[in-house]
């Protein structure tokens, strides 16, 4: 669906009788010549379409430009990157630049951790189903990363030592990663075992998308035991109603049951 400005052709000045805006008398002969016009175009509809990518091009896309700009420009830049290229407009008018903040966490505060954040960005713009981004987070949190590896390394070459996050937050799986494989949080290590997880992130993001294109998408991630048991009294239905999260409760909390008065 490229439509990067019609041509309008055929206009021959002052070859035809009738109305010419050349001065009179004077014969000009050119060739047909084109002229190009720009045709504002229509933002379609919400949400865009996508076309199936190419999973091994959206990770490296991601790795690559994870040192560029960050995990979350990473991740959104490999699937909207790879959406200007095979659809063009209105993935074009798209700068992919915009996802930057998302990185370390948003500008460094461990929150969401910034690959998942690209990559549910543009999850969401191409499908207003939410599942498959529930999916994404919640499988994140039980995935040990990073077992990709790319074909030319930017910081090492050497196999990384993998971790569980058990959490989407950034501080928590970099923290555990650092806890795990003995590096530092500012070593060239850690930065390519972000490069490495933003890759493989944005992968399965691209991998879920295809799935809910050729409409064989099935989510399986459930809810940490915590979150049941505990939101039966603290989520939104249960009868305190303070708590309004589906993050493994365990985590920062006691999973023990505990007293109630
Ligand atoms: C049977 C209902 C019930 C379940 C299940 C439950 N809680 Fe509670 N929880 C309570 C009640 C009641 C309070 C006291 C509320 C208050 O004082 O406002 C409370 C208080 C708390 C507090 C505040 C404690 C404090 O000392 O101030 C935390 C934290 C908490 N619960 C976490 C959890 C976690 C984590 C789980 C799951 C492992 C859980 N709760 C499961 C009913 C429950
Ligand atoms: C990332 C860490 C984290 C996770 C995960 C988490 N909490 Fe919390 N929770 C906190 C913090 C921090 C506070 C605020 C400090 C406090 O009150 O202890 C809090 C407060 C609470 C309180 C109020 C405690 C009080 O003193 O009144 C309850 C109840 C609670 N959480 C329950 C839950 C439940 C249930 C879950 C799982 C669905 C959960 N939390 C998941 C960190 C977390």
């Amino acid at each position: 669906m490229k439509m990067a400005g019609a041509a309008v052709g055929g206009l021959a000045i002052g070859a035809v009788g009738g109305y010419s805006i050349m001065p009179p008398k004077e014969t000009i002969v050119t060739n047909e010549v084109e002229v190009e016009v720009e045709v504002p175009q229509e933002v379609p509809e919400y949400p865009w379409t996508y076309e199936k990518l190419d999973v091994e091009e959206v990770k490296n896309r991601a790795y690559n430009a994870y040192f560029e700009s960050g995990c979350s420009y990473g991740a959104f830049e490999a699937i909207i990157g790879g959406l200007k290229e095979k659809v063009g407009f209105p993935y074009t008018s798209i700068p992919t630049k915009m996802a930057v903040y998302g990185k370390g966490g948003t500008v460094g505060w461990g929150t969401l951790c910034g690959a998942i954040n690209g990559a549910i960005m543009a999850m969401n713009l191409v499908s207003s189903d939410l599942s498959p981004v529930n999916e994404l987070v919640g499988e994140y949190t039980e995935t040990a990363y990073p077992t990709w590896k790319p074909a030319v390394a930017v910081k090492t070459d050497e196999d990384l030592p993998t971790s569980e996050a058990g959490s989407p937050l950034c501080h928590v799986s970099v923290t555990k990663w650092c806890e795990a494989s003995g590096f530092g949080s500012g070593s060239i290590e850690r930065k390519e075992r972000c490069g490495r997880l933003t890759a493989e992130v944005a992968g399965r993001a691209a991998e879920m998308l295809n799935a809910v294109t050729d409409g064989n998408f099935v989510p399986v991630f459930q809810d940490a035991v915590s979150v049941t048991t505990c939101n039966g009294c603290h989520g939104d239905a249960g009868p305190i109603a303070n708590v309004h999260a589906k993050s493994d409760c365990a985590q920062c909390h006691t999973d023990e049951p505990h007293e109630t008065s």
